[in-house]
């Protein structure tokens, strides 16, 4: 199957494209044929050396299925040959069995079906970036009506997901991002906006309840909480002195799991969250260099697609 993997760490052009054998999957996984995934920035961390993940070359990154399963395992009870499904697969601790391929292994517990009312690129853009999102809002934060939710770094991948799983929630949310992405931030139900290039949010935003860091900004955000306010950040790790005043801030890491997706998946399929992309790129040597050095600006609005195959025939 044709993949794009690295040799070695190092910038995107260490990105080619391969020949590799069809993985082969044990009892509880499922084979998916691919038709899309996506781009995070763990990706190109990982392809530099810095996450702290993967170990065997060639690496094959990538952590968004969506596709179509071809094979199932013995044990598998839940899914079948024929479902359109999408995965944030645990791509083994080495990171040799990503999603840039035209065929991935998944666990049967990461595994969620597609919502049927969007494409196979919009559903490749929901496992990773939804699942944090939903995992920090819903089950860290516990966010509820009519609390007061900021949300820093609203146009990232995993912000537009927080911002609409924390209005689905009711709650009041206040977001960062540059001016360029304040309509499309208003337009998926952001309360209030706050460029913050011009406006620093502890000056205008007070007694919050609840903050949700995706851009290592631990200090300001708990200087806008209630006492009894939550931090979760995905990027910085509290200090202790800031876990003094606040027990409640923590760093919180992704738990790949199909429970949290299929939420997700319901939230998308009801309406209620969109699918926001910024680009879409082939499976190509040329088209995962571009799609990394596009995460890597750290300003793409929305998710960086993938495109692998066509989807399957109606
Ligand atoms: N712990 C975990 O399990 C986990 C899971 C997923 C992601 N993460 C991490 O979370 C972070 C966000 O991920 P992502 O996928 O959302 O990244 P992303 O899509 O690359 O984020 C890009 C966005 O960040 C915004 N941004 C950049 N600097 C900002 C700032 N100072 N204030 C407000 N917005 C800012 C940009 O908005 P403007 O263009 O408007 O500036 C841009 O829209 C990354 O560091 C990622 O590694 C961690």
């Amino acid at each position: 199957m044709k993949a794009i993997v690295i040799d070695r760490y190092g910038d995107a052009q260490e990105l080619h494209e391969a020949a590799l054998p069809v993985p082969t999957i044990s009892a509880d996984e499922v084979l998916v044929k691919m038709v899309a995934t996506s781009v995070n920035p763990i990706d190109w961390r990982t392809r530099k050396g810095t996450a702290g993940l993967g170990a065997a070359f060639p690496m094959v990154l990538g952590w968004d299925v969506a596709g179509v399963i071809t094979e199932v395992g013995a044990a598998v009870s839940r899914f079948k040959v024929g479902d359109e499904v999408i995965a944030r697969p645990a791509n083994s601790a080495d990171a040799t069995r990503g999603s840039y391929a035209e065929y991935v292994a998944v666990g049967e517990d990461q595994l969620a079906l597609k919502p049927a009312n969007i494409s196979f690129k919009e559903a490749a853009a929901i496992p990773l970036s939804g699942t944090v999102a939903y995992q920090v809002i819903v089950n860290q934060l516990a966010v509820s009506k009519g609390d007061k939710v900021l949300i820093q770094g609203g146009a990232g991948g995993v912000g537009l997901y927080a911002i609409q799983i924390a209005k689905a929630q009711g709650a009041y949310v206040a977001t960062t991002a540059s001016v360029a992405n304040h309509d499309l931030l208003r337009s998926i139900g952001a309360d209030e906006v706050i460029d913050y290039h011009q406006t620093k949010f502890t000056d205008v935003l007070h007694d919050y309840d609840a903050v949700f860091d995706t851009t290592d900004d631990i200090e300001n955000g708990l200087a806008i909480l209630k006492p009894t306010g939550r931090l979760i950040s995905i990027v910085g790790r509290p200090t202790a002195a800031q876990q003094n005043g606040h027990p409640s801030a923590k760093h919180w890491w992704l738990h790949p799991n199909g429970r949290d997706l299929a939420a997700v998946a319901e939230l998308v399929a009801a309406g209620k969250v969109k699918v926001i992309i910024d680009s879409e790129y082939p499976l190509t040597t040329a088209g995962l260099q571009a799609a990394h050095q596009r995460s890597e600006s750290h300003h793409a609005h929305g998710k960086i697609v993938i495109t692998i195959a066509d989807p399957p025939a109606k």
